[in-house]
C-alpha cells in the first residue's frame, strides 16, 4: 500500500492507509493508547490498544489503519489533522529510539546550546527547528526563481582560493602538490564575481558559502555563512538598490507572509543614521511587531575608516567605489571621501552590504596604496584584477544579503545558528562532527607540516 502522510489523512475518512514516520507522544488510558504519530508533513492522532502498548517516543514506525471521524467533542482545533484519527490494525516498529539527551516539544531555547548541537539531528526535529530549515529553503528558492527570471545566471565560485579582502581572518588550506604554499578559503566571492563581470557574464548570483575567521556573536556564525551573492553590470547604484527591493518585498510578502513597514523602503545617509539613532543599523518599527520587517537602505558611507593606530582601513571593502564628486578629495582629505557603499538593514540588523565598484585601474592602485600595500604586495595579492581591468571592464555593482542574518531577523530569532541547520558553536566546533579534530602523523607529512607545541 502507498504510504499517506499525516495531514493527508483528513481527505481520506474511511478509508484505510500506511503511515510512516516517528512516534511523537504516546498516551496509555489502560484498554486504549494514544500516540501522536508525525511525519514531515505534521502530526496525526493515532488509537488503539495492546499494539501500542510497547511503542516509546522517537521509535519509527509503520502503522496501517482505517482513518476515522472523530467524536465532536474529541476534535483538536490546534492542529490540521484535528479532526480525525487513524484505528491502528497493525503496528510495526522499523526502528527503536533510546531515551533522548533532551526534550523536543519545546522551542529548545532552553537547552544548553553545545548539547543542541551534539546532538543537532535531534535538535532539528523540533517544531521550531523544522519549520526555520524548510522556510529557509522556500526562501532560497523563490531568491532563486527571481533572479533568474531576470537574466541573471547561477555560476560557481572556487573554494580553495587566495585571500580576498573582507576584513576577517582568513581560513588556510595546505597545498600538497606545493608544500609551503595555502589556499585560502573565501571570505566572499566578492573578486570572483568582479571577474565574472569582466567575462561578460553581466548578471550573476550565487548562493554562496563564505568563510571568515572572526569571534562569533549573536547574529554573525563562526566560521561559514551564506549570502545570496550578485554582481550586475552597466547599473547605477539606484536601480542595484530597487532590484534587491523588490526581491525583498515579494520575499517577505509572498514567502513570509509577513508585512513590510514602510514602501519603498526609507533611505538614510550614513551621517543622518548616526545623528538620528546613534548607529548605522537601526529598527524603525516603534512597536517590535513580529510579523513587520522594518527595511531601510544606508548610502554615503564614508569610503575609509580610521582603525587603531593610524591605519586607515576600508569601510566597506578595498573595491568600493568613491563617489565622482569625491575623487579629487582622495589627494587632500581621504576621511571626507563617501563611497558607493549600500547596507539594507532590516529591524535593526544590517543584512546585507554591497556597492559600485572600481573599475580604473589606476583608481584602483591608488587606493590599495592609501590603504598601505606597497606596489609589490598589490602585485603579488591582487594583479590578477588589476591586470583584468586592462582588457575592457564594464561598470559594474552589486551586494550580498545574508541569508542567515536576513532568515534570523526576519523569525526574531537570537541568533543566526537558529537558522542553520549545522552550525559551528561560537568556539569553533562544529555541530556533531566535533572538528577542528587532530589528524594523522601521515597526513602532516604529506603536506610537509608540523605541529609545534600545542
Ligand atoms: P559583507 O562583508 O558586508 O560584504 O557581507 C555581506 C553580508 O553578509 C552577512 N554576513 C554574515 N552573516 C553571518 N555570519 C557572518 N559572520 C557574516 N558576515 C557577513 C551579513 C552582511 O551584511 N563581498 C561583499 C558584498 C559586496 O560588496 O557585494 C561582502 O561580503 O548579512
Amino acid at each position: 500500500m502507498e504510504r499517506t502522510l499525516a495531514i493527508d489523512t483528513v481527505k481520506k475518512v474511511g478509508q484505510e492507509v500506511r503511515l510512516l514516520g516517528w512516534v511523537h507522544t504516546k498516551r496509555d488510558h489502560g484498554k486504549i493508547v494514544f500516540v501522536d504519530l508525525r511525519d514531515r508533513s505534521g502530526i496525526v492522532q493515532v488509537v488503539g490498544g495492546q499494539d501500542l502498548v510497547g511503542l516509546r517516543p522517537e521509535d519509527v514506525v509503520e502503522l496501517t489503519g482505517n482513518v476515522i471521524k472523530r467524536p465532536d467533542n474529541l476534535i483538536n482545533p490546534k492542529i490540521p489533522t484535528g479532526e480525525v484519527e487513524l484505528k491502528a490494525s497493525r503496528v510495526q516498529v522499523l526502528s527503536k529510539s533510546s531515551d533522548l539527551p533532551f526534550p523536543i516539544e519545546t522551542d529548545g531555547l532552553e537547552i544548553e546550546e553545545a548539547l543542541r548541537l551534539k546532538y543537532r539531528y535531534l535538535d532539528l526535529r523540533r517544531e521550531r527547528m523544522q519549520r526555520n530549515i524548510r522556510v529557509r529553503s522556500k526562501v532560497v528558492r523563490r531568491m532563486r526563481e527571481f533572479l533568474m527570471e531576470r537574466d541573471f545566471v547561477e555560476i560557481e565560485t572556487p573554494i580553495l582560493s587566495k585571500a580576498t579582502p573582507e576584513g576577517a581572518r582568513d581560513f588556510l588550506v595546505p597545498s600538497r602538490l606545493q608544500k609551503g604554499k595555502f589556499y585560502a578559503l573565501p571570505q566572499s566571492p566578492q573578486q570572483y564575481k568582479q571577474l565574472l563581470m569582466v567575462a561578460g557574464m553581466e548578471r550573476y548570483f550565487q548562493i554562496a558559502r563564505c568563510f571568515r575567521d572572526e569571534d562569533a556573536r549573536a547574529d554573525r556564525a563562526y566560521g561559514e555563512f551564506t549570502q545570496l551573492d550578485m554582481e550586475m553590470s552597466f547599473v547605477t547604484q539606484d536601480e542595484i538598490l530597487s532590484l534587491v527591493e523588490e526581491l525583498f518585498l515579494e520575499i517577505t510578502e509572498s514567502v513570509l507572509n509577513k508585512k513590510v513597514f514602510k514602501k519603498p523602503f526609507p533611505r538614510f545617509t550614513y551621517g543622518r543614521a548616526l545623528e538620528q539613532f546613534g548607529d548605522d543599523k537601526f529598527d524603525l518599527r516603534e512597536e517590535k511587531d513580529p510579523d513587520v520587517l522594518a527595511f531601510a537602505w544606508v548610502v554615503d558611507f564614508p569610503l575609509f575608516e580610521q582603525t587603531s593606530g593610524r591605519n586607515v582601513a576600508p569601510m566597506h571593502h578595498p573595491f568600493t567605489a568613491p563617489r565622482e564628486e569625491d575623487i579629487s578629495l582622495l589627494d587632500t582629505d581621504i576621511f571626507q571621501v563617501r563611497s558607493l557603499q549600500h547596507d539594507l538593514i532590516c529591524n535593526g540588523f544590517e543584512v546585507g552590504g554591497g556597492s559600485v565598484r572600481i573599475t580604473d585601474p589606476e583608481l584602483q592602485a591608488k587606493i590599495f596604496e592609501i590603504l598601505g600595500h606597497t606596489r609589490a604586495e598589490v602585485e603579488r595579492k591582487f594583479g590578477h584584477l588589476l591586470r583584468a581591468f586592462q582588457y575592457g571592464v564594464p561598470p559594474h555593482g552589486g551586494i550580498a544579503p545574508g541569508i542567515d542574518r536576513f532568515l534570523m531577523a526576519a523569525f526574531g530569532e537570537p541568533s543566526v545558528r537558529e537558522v542553520m541547520a549545522f552550525p559551528t558553536s561560537t568556539s569553533g566546533q562544529t555541530a556533531v562532527m566535533d572538528a577542528p579534530s587532530e589528524v594523522e602523523e601521515d597526513q602532516l607529512k604529506v603536506l610537509g607540516i608540523q605541529v609545534g607545541k600545542k
